[in-house]
């Protein structure tokens, strides 16, 4: 799949300017970022490898950097953001198809790149809990292969793995990245994701300590935006809203969930691959301000998408988050992040989003 590769690297920029961000010394003029990405960290002249790439961080990411670097897009396109983003054909982009189950593949992928953004997972509490055994043999297994081929390449400057904010269990109110993480029952589906992304991460960071590679861990906090594709209870109630169909809470909406818009996590993602100090660390990424229930949450979207919907309460036998909301102070400290979208702002763009998409005739699910 994909081309050839692109023979143009980003704009003049040399190929080892990775160029701190975020404050203090390390703060510099973004003027060439695009509009609305003022202060944006730079990542320039890299070869980025981006694992799970046709999904919706992935695809949002691969946007960011393709202006400035050459992407490697490696996904099976169990779930695909990239087809309809009108990125295919970028002349810095390379779309592989491909398993990370499958080591040699994972290998001759990671050729000659110069940085890691491993993403692919199974992700998504639905899927998880009806493939727990997938869930555990992609997102273990999987790594150690993306991890075995990093090592194998020896010269990565910046490889960083995806975690979840899953690891804090049940209850995670102002969690930071120091606090004891939470495993859930044996037995329990839901939980598999959380063992398997927290497996990773101590993967990731052994990898670091005893093999030098420059690895990190990102533990996102519920990401929304344009583009998702696949589950989530923001994509869940908008789809619904714009059709008119009832939104469903899972018993009775009193979940706590903290929202981060998408392109905050892409910009915690390039402050993670341009930042000096970010290796060896795992970090909470999301945005604390932009926290409600769940029901509060299909209230606003109904009334923002000027939408009749009611909203019905759905028994949910399954366990779940009561409470989740990120300190993210070490982000800020070390990598300068800040989230910048509020809610209400990033929910009416992602209305936006997918009101231009039905209109478009792409009719999410
Ligand atoms: N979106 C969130 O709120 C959130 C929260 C916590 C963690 N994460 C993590 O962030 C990462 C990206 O999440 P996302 O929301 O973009 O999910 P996504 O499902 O949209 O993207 C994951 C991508 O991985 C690909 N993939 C799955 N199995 C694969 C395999 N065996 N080989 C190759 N590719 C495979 C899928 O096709 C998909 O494109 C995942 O690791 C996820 O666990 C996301």
């Amino acid at each position: 799949m994909g081309g050839g590769w692109p023979l143009t690297m980003g704009r003049g920029v040399a190929k080892d300017s990775l160029v701190p961000a975020g404050g203090g010394a390390g703060r510099v003029d973004n003027s060439s970022l695009e509009a609305g990405m003022a202060d944006g960290a730079i990542v320039a002249g890299e070869r980025v490898l981006i694992t799970g790439g046709a999904g919706f961080i992935g695809t949002s990411l691969a946007r960011r950097l393709l202006e400035e670097n050459e992407v490697v897009v490696f996904d099976n396109f169990h779930r695909d953001a990239l087809s309809r983003s009108g990125l295919r054909g970028h002349r810095n982009l390379r779309v592989i198809e491909g398993d990370v189950l499958d080591a040699a593949a994972v290998a001759s992928a990671m050729d000659s790149v110069t940085m890691v953004v491993h993403l692919a997972a199974v992700a998504g509490v639905d899927t998880v809990i009806k493939q727990p055994t997938r869930t555990m043999r992609v997102n273990i297994i999987g790594t150690y292969h993306v991890l075995e081929a990093a090592i194998a390449h020896g010269k990565l400057k910046r490889f960083i793995d995806f975690s979840t904010s899953e690891v804090f269990g049940t209850h995670a109110y102002n969690a930071s990245e120091g606090e004891a993480t939470v495993l859930g029952a044996v037995g329990e589906a839901r939980w598999t994701y959380a063992v398997s992304k927290l497996a990773t991460e101590h993967m990731a960071l052994t990898y670091w300590k005893e093999f030098d590679l420059p690895a990190l861990s990102i533990r996102p906090f519920n990401i929304y935006g344009p583009g998702q594709v696949g589950e989530g209870a923001i994509h869940h109630f908008i789809v619904r809203a714009l059709d008119g169909r009832p939104l469903e809470v899972h018993n009775d909406g009193s979940q706590i969930r903290a929202w981060c818009y998408v392109d905050d996590i892409v910009e915690g993602i390039c402050l993670a691959l341009s930042s000096p100090d970010a290796p060896g660390h795992a970090f909470n990424i999301g945005n604390p301000r932009s926290t409600l229930t769940i029901y509060n949450l299909a209230r606003e979207i109904i009334e923002l998408a000027g939408s009749d919907s009611q909203i019905v309460f759905v028994p949910w036998n399954f366990p779940d988050v009561e409470l989740r909301i990120p300190n993210i102070d070490k982000a800020r400290r070390i990598l300068g992040y800040e989230p910048r979208v509020d809610l209400e702002d990033g929910l009416a763009r992602t209305i936006a989003w997918y009101r231009a998409q039905r209109e478009s005739g792409r009719r999410e699910q």
